[in-house]
């Protein structure tokens, strides 16, 4: 079965936070473009973060409402993830509390 679309969400402007987040998220210090880059979200490659094996980079779209993640659904929230996976999945460990907010904002708006 082909993957259906996802619905197109509303355009609206975007938040300061969710400017912010985007900003960390494209950044190459955080870096989570290199592999979650493009409209998707997505470079369709396979990595291996530690994570258990080698996966494919899912598409970010919708993310805000499909926890728990990883393949194996180990991260009940966004801020989990992104506090465990420092160094493995990109560079967010370096962020303050206020910057993984605004980046966490600008993952449930995709
Ligand atoms: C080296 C490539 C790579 C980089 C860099 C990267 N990711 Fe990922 N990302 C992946 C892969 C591969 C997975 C799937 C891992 C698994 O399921 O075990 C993933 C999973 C995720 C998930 C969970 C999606 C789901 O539905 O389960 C989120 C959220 C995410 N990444 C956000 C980020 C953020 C935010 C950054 C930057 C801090 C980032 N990623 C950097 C490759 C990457």
């Amino acid at each position: 079965m082909r993957e259906l679309p996802g619905p197109t969400a509303p355009p609206r402007p975007k938040s300061p936070a969710e400017a912010r987040g985007e900003a960390l998220f494209q950044s190459g210090e955080v870096g989570c473009a290199r592999c979650h880059g493009g409209p998707e979200r997505t470079d369709k490659q396979a990595h291996d973060l530690q994570s258990g094996g080698t996966f494919d980079t899912p598409s970010l779209r919708f993310v805000g409402g499909t926890a728990p993640y990883f393949h194996d659904g180990r991260y009940p929230t966004l801020a989990a993830l992104l506090a465990d996976t420092d160094g493995r999945m990109g560079h967010a460990g370096q962020l303050e509390a206020a910057q993984l907010g605004d980046l966490q904002a600008y993952l449930r708006s995709l």
